[in-house]
């Protein structure tokens, strides 16, 4: 497959002299001084390989994105939020995917990231079916710790799914692939003309075309659904069917659903966006603090969950 090709490629172009600048220590990296090895995970615009940093030893996913396809696609857009964003974002939270260079030479654009060595949430809930309660518990925590993290530097992700909540060594999750990502109060190309994922829509976003925080919680409200019954609340044979669900808040629970589990996703997946939980301003009945203390997440400790070992995946 490409993996020989990448490396090749890499040696053969290893010449361009590229810019790139680490945030917290100010040292560049250049192409030459990574060895690539197998690839990661396929994009629609990118590919992730696994990465070493000659210097160091340590090792990344370094995110290749080819311009002349960007450009094909007219997507130039989506690196730009990608790097605009993960900048925003630092390195604040365990989290969230933390972007250590960037570089890019005549063909490609490089983004050196944290490598999560556990792969996507999605390939876990694929495998097991659901998760366990206390397991789905742990990572709707981790979820809700993150994207609270994230709103609160005022970046907006669009596309949360399973797909783009990677595990790391010690099974954290990290909310990755902020190209559709929006930081808030910044004019934004893509206004109106954006759609995430069909069955994590908000139906403001099928109604309106416009997105918030608000919209992030939604898809939140989503995973916690899909985590624990192992199928999507919003799922039909075609996209268009899908959105008219969304629209129409057509979703039920299956038999056994936990009941706080089962209130929370409730109180989550309100038309609405305005009512939603986690959604309400600081200080309002229906804030973030207030879906951390949802009884649903009772025996969750808040301070500890980037620390507390993960229950078994099963
Ligand atoms: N696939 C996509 N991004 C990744 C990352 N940062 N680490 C591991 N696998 C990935």
């Amino acid at each position: 497959n490409g993996d020989g090709d990448m490396s090749r490629r890499a040696q053969s172009r290893s010449k361009s002299r590229t810019n790139s600048r680490n945030s917290s220590v100010g040292v560049k990296a250049q192409l030459d001084d990574f060895e690539f090895g197998e690839e990661l995970g396929e994009g629609s615009y990118s590919t992730v390989y696994h990465a070493v940093y000659r210097p160091s030893g340590r090792e990344y996913a370094i995110k290749v994105v080819e311009k002349a396809l960007l450009i094909r696609k007219k997507k130039e857009q989506v690196v730009l939020a990608e790097k605009s964003t993960l900048i925003r974002l630092g390195s604040g939270h365990p989290g969230v995917v933390r972007l250590h260079w960037t570089f890019h030479d005549d063909w490609s654009y490089f983004f050196v990231l944290d490598l999560a060595r556990n792969g996507e949430m999605k390939t876990r809930i694929s495998r097991l079916g659901s998760l366990s309660l206390p397991c789905a518990r742990h990572y709707a925590a981790q979820v809700v710790d993150a994207v609270a993290y994230i709103h609160a530097r005022g970046v907006i992700h669009r596309d949360l799914k399973p797909e783009n909540l990677l595990l790391d060594d010690d099974m954290r999750i990290k909310i990755t692939d902020f190209g559709t990502g929006k930081i808030l109060g910044q004019e934004d190309d893509r206004a109106g003309t954006f759609v995430g994922t069909a069955q994590y829509v908000s139906p403001e976003l099928l109604h309106t075309n416009t997105t918030s925080k608000s919209s992030d919680i939604w898809a939140v409200g989503c995973i916690i659904f899909q985590m624990i019954a192992g199928r999507f609340p919003f799922h039909a044979p075609s996209e268009y069917l899908t959105f008219e669900k969304v629209k129409k808040l057509d979703y039920s629970f299956p038999d056994g659903f936990d009941e706080d589990a089962k209130d929370l996703v409730q109180r989550i997946l309100v038309l609405d966006p305005i009512k939603r939980l986690g959604a309400g301003e600081a200080g309002s009945d229906h804030d973030m603090n207030a879906l951390r203390q949802h009884p649903f997440f009772k025996s969750i400790d808040w301070q500890s969950i980037w620390v507390d070992p993960a229950p078994p995946m099963e």
